[in-house]
């Protein structure tokens, strides 16, 4: 009996980690239940839909199956030539013999060793290509979103999307995928070589095989969580640190750097702990497998050791010393490739997570898409109307209330009104920037939503007051869009727009860097620019949204002589604060809460003793105050 102590020992060992382990399957289990963890897409749909972005590059998959079955051929057939080895130099020795053996293994080795670089090379590329075109995609997705859906999502998470989830997805082209079929090669590989060898010694091994498997689904279990954890964090960091970096002046301004500081160090607390869970999960799956890898070893030394002294025959196969040394080289392999594949499958998990969210953001349709029918605008008059146009951002809370007016080519009209009466919505609906609900807007008399919105926006020019400036040049940024303009044309757009008297100063001229949001200029410097960027592509229709607020009276001075020209080159709809700046406009629309409460132009509106009569008392009243101040 006591020559089986040792195999009892053994089985005592991996016995109770089988019961401490499925305890803490079961406990996790029901604590998880907190958390959901399923996905709303099945494992095939996303498989297809990724397949989609493989399969230009069939034939280069198809290659790299090739290159890794050569490379697997190492794996399974060196451990037999080393038993070979063994028993040469055991029995009767020849050097010839042993060299050609050892030329062989080391032709082996070679061979897979170039197949390993050339598969990761080939994997390499192609990932980095599915990468590209996913990233593409997803960005000219994102892009094609209204107004409407982007206020909804925070930047920060459209930012890991691009960023870190589609590279989740190129992984699982150029790594996993791959290396799940190599190992289960060579899985088979293996256990069929062992089986050739030894029918015996390879039972004893597949009895380790159900532990492998039970430990091995605990394992998935647990890491399951541990990533979803990891990635969610990852995501609420990004979208902390894209939104806070953005504000961070005003965190300084307000002195809230503590306080923002705590809410980034809870964040990245959450992060450091969710990874570290992640990291204690390998920490334990990695030695139990290795354990029981040890323990058929121990075992095969002691059964196959046992088998060989007594000489005990198996089915006609009997044990030699080379056996004992190949099943030994082969054990391992056969342990390493289940271990990989239960990591592998895990990361595919993640990575099909990361797939899930991204179609997610495909699976947005655009709410604004061009009718089939919608037609190209060469050329536009500038005629506006809007007819009994209701709007509301939020369902049922109206922002235009049966708005009515008339706009004909080349007019200026000046809307006013308090802040929060709807005008700055009414430019943006000119442009489609959101669908309205009830009504109609015409542009030159052709419903807007029967325009291609491209070709409606083109005719557009916006001036809007928090000016965005991108890092690049002034040259850059006043030429925008891909049209090519020449020097003369930029500089005759900056001469009218009286841009150019602050351009000329600058030791760069149309060269000089801006930086991120243009903040090394100041604000009506910005707006000089964004003036130049407007007029220099002649638009039908310019629309200027406070675009002189908070600018110091001398560039106001500027602008407003900028503007009397601009007024030539097309319509114009103006927002204005100061009504001085308004007061040539061919008509002024007065708002309040969403709808009309007078028209006319200036001395008509005067005339009424309205509404912006007052307004217009009140704001000459105050002008009078700060001269009288000021003298
Ligand atoms: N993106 C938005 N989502 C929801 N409500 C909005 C949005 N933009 C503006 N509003 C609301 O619409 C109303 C009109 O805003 P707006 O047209 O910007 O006024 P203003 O006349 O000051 O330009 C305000 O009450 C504002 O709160
Ligand atoms: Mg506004």
């Amino acid at each position: 009996m006591h020559e089986y102590l040792p195999i009892l020992i053994v089985g005592a060992i991996i016995g109770v980690l089988t019961i401490l382990f499925s305890g803490l399957w079961y406990y996790v289990k029901h604590k998880g239940q907190q958390v959901s963890l399923d996905r709303n897409m099945a494992d095939m749909e996303i498989m297809r839909r990724l397949a989609k972005y493989a399969k230009p590059y069939w034939k280069q998959f198809v290659l790299v199956l090739g290159i890794m079955l050569l490379s697997i051929a190492y794996s399974l057939i060196s451990p037999a030539l080393v038993g070979r080895i063994e028993e040469l130099i055991k029995g009767r020795f020849e050097l010839s013999r042993l060299w050609t053996l050892v030329a062989v293994y080391a032709g082996m080795l070679i061979v897979s060793m170039v197949c390993t670089y050339l598969q990761s090379i080939i994997l390499q590329k192609i990932g980095q290509k599915i990468l590209s075109a996913l990233r593409q995609d997803l960005f000219t997705h994102i892009q094609s979103l209204s107004h409407n859906q982007l206020n909804n999502i925070p930047v920060g998470k459209l930012v890991t999307r691009v960023a870190n989830d589609t590279n989740a997805i190129s992984m699982m082209f150029t790594n996993i995928l791959v290396n799940m079929v190599k190992n289960v090669f060579i899985l088979v590989g293996v256990l069929g070589a062992m089986l050739l060898l030894n029918y015996a010694l390879t039972l004893m091994v597949l009895c380790f095989v159900p532990f492998l498997v039970l430990f091995t689904i605990i394992f998935r279990k647990l890491t399951r969580r541990a990533f979803r954890r990891v990635k969610d964090c990852t995501t609420d960091i990004n979208t902390f640190l894209s939104e806070n970096l953005s504000g961070i002046k005003i965190t300084q301004v307000f002195n809230r750097e503590h306080a923002k500081m705590d809410e980034f160090l809870e964040k990245s607390y959450r992060l450091q702990h969710a990874r570290q869970q992640q990291m204690y999960v390998f920490g334990v799956f990695r030695p139990t497998v290795y354990m029981l890898y040890i323990s058929s070893v121990m075992c095969l030394f002691y059964l196959g050791g046992r088998g060989y002294i007594h000489d005990s025959v198996f089915l006609g196969q009997s044990i030699t010393s080379g056996t004992i040394v190949s099943f030994y080289l082969y054990i391992s392999r056969f342990f390493d490739p289940i271990q990989m594949l239960a990591e592998q499958f895990n990361m595919l998990q993640s990575a099909f997570a990361s797939a899930e969210k991204i179609f997610a953001v495909f699976d947005m349709k655009p709410e604004l898409v061009d009718e089939p029918d919608a037609i190209e605008l060469d050329h536009i008059e500038g005629e506006i109307e809007f007819k009994d146009v209701w709007f509301a951002y939020n369902p049922g809370e109206w922002v235009l209330k049966g708005v009515s007016f008339h706009v004909a080519p080349r007019q200026t009209v000046a809307l006013v009104g308090a802040t929060g009466s709807g005008k700055s919505t009414i430019l943006s609906l000119i442009c489609r920037n959101y669908d309205i609900q009830k009504g109609q807007i015409l542009i030159d008399g052709i419903d807007i939503k029967h325009i291609k919105t491209s070709s409606l926006r083109r005719h557009f020019g916006q001036m809007l007051q928090d000016v965005f400036l991108f890092s690049g040049t002034i040259r850059s940024n006043i030429v925008l869009r891909e049209d090519a303009f020449t020097d003369e044309q930029i500089w005759e757009a900056c001469r009218y727009v009286n841009a150019d008297r602050f351009i000329d100063k600058l030791d760069g001229g149309l060269d000089e860097v801006v930086r991120e949001r243009g903040n090394n200029f100041s604000a009506g410097q910005r707006q000089l620019l964004s003036f130049a960027r407007t007029i220099i592509h002649r638009p039908e229709v310019m629309i200027l949204d406070e675009a002189t607020a908070n600018i110091d009276t001398e560039t106001e001075l500027l602008i407003q002589e900028s503007l009397e020209k601009m007024k030539n080159i097309g319509t114009m709809l103006i927002v204005a604060h100061r009504l001085s700046t308004i007061q040539h406009a061919d008509n002024i629309i007065l708002l309040s809460h969403g709808e009309i409460l007078e028209q006319g132009t200036h001395q008509q509106l005067l005339h009424q003793h309205g509404r912006y009569y007052k307004l217009y008392m009140l704001q000459y009243e105050q002008q009078e105050r700060q001269e009288k101040l000021g003298a």
